[in-house]
């Protein structure tokens, strides 16, 4: 069965947290350069945290930018127009789904933990809809066309019925990323690179019947509230 969570992960498991600095222990008899309480202590800390904010904490290192619930586009700009290959080797665009609604998740078959886990969700939410009598196609939109070939996504999409997979050349799922307002960012080396990671705008997309942008959600609010969103937003 699909739901079982390492199923979907084809990628390392992720990276332990980042390494904690030293203790900072004073050498003993010597006078500690920032006591408790100094003035000066508590303007680095504000400092610090002014400019954690300002600069999205790139300055800091490894704040997680792998999967970010942002969209790189306002959504009026959302042209929601591809043309792509599926995971039978079809080639489909966005007017093979005119008259239903399709919800997308945007990943990569690597990705070790947030893709997996949204795609449970997206199973999760397709399941709870259809036992409903109400009808989403779910589809996924590959980030890394280079190491998901068709042959890559077949074996994701066996995982839950009914999903349409697609990827395509670079410049083609560059082009669909872009229309979508996908913000993503690979690490990989080369095509052949096996240890790569991908950072990725990680949300649901709800498009309607006639390929128009309706709505988002994150994987962050789970499968319960995105179904009861997504059963009202069908509604309109
Ligand atoms: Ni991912």
């Amino acid at each position: 069965m699909w739901k079982e969570l390492g199923k979907w992960g084809m990628g390392p498991p992720s990276g332990g947290g980042g390494q904690q600095p030293g203790g900072g222990q004073q050498p003993g008899g010597q006078k500690p350069l920032l006591r408790r309480n100094s003035p000066l202590l508590w303007i680095l800390i504000i400092g610090a945290i002014l400019i954690y904010t300002q600069t999205d904490g790139s300055l800091f290192g490894p704040l997680d930018q792998s999967h970010v619930s942002r969209m790189a586009v306002p959504p009026e700009e959302i042209k929601g127009e591809f043309a792509l290959i599926d995971h039978t080797g079809t080639p489909r665009t966005q007017a093979d789904f005119l008259g239903k609604h399709t919800l997308i998740y945007f990943g990569f078959t690597w990705c070790p933990d947030v893709c997996p886990s949204s795609m449970l969700i997206l199973a999760d939410v397709v399941e709870d809809l259809q036992a409903q009598g109400k009808a989403v196609q779910p589809l996924f939109i590959t980030v890394d066309p280079q190491r998901d070939t068709v042959e890559k996504l077949a074996d994701y999409a066996a995982q839950l019925p009914g999903l349409v997979a697609l990827t395509g050349s670079q410049e083609a799922v560059d082009e669909a990323l872009d229309n979508f307002g996908i913000y993503r960012r690979s690490h990989a080396s080369g095509p052949e690179d096996s240890d790569y990671r991908v950072d990725h705008a990680s949300l649901f997309y709800l498009m309607g019947p006639e390929g128009e942008f309706v709505t988002h959600y994150t994987p962050s609010q789970g499968p319960t509230q995105i179904a009861l969103e997504l059963e009202r937003d069908l509604r309109g």
